[in-house]
């Protein structure tokens, strides 16, 4: 099963969270600009004319759409390259995906995530990296979600 995880970080951990998620094989991805609010609704500021609410504040939204058994292993990196400690860090959605195609070759599903040295197209157990207990977790899981 494909899945996309949809990471709202703080705009100046961007690129601790992007050298992260390199270490790990994330290749595909992209980012846009938002604006929102948590818990906190904002911020107050104050200004020579008093004190005003700031109640959308700019976020980095980073997609990235891949398969089912390394999504916790990247959820872990971009909280812990993506977390200050403070209120406001972000938050992760988790969405499942129907298909994807590859424009340029008509590749569809898997086929259209496997590039050249990506997570998706290193060996799930064992491998490189060894197969760590992440690993194993996630292919478990991957099992008991089917
Ligand atoms: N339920 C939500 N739906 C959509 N976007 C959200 C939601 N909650 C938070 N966000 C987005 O995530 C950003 C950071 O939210 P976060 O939850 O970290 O802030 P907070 O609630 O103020 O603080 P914290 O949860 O850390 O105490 C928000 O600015 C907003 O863009
Ligand atoms: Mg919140």
């Amino acid at each position: 099963m494909t899945k996309k995880i949809e990471a709202i970080i703080r705009e100046e951990r961007l690129h601790d969270v992007k050298e992260a998620l390199k270490k790990i094989g994330i290749v595909g991805m992209n980012v846009c600009e938002v604006r929102g609010h948590g818990r906190q609704g904002g911020i107050v500021l104050t200004g020579r004319t008093g004190t005003y609410q700031v109640d959308m504040l700019p976020r980095i939204q980073l997609n990235i759409v891949l398969s089912d058994h390394n999504v916790e292993k990247t959820i872990e990196t971009i909280k812990q390259a993506a977390r200050t400690g403070n209120a406001g860090d972000g938050i992760i959605f988790v969405y499942p995906v129907d298909d994807v195609i590859r424009i340029s070759s008509g590749e569809r599903g898997h086929d259209a995530l496997s590039y050249e040295g990506d997570i998706d197209t290193m060996p799930r157990n064992g491998g490189a990296t060894g197969g760590s207990a992440v690993k194993s977790a996630a292919a478990a899981k991957e099992i008991v979600g089917k």
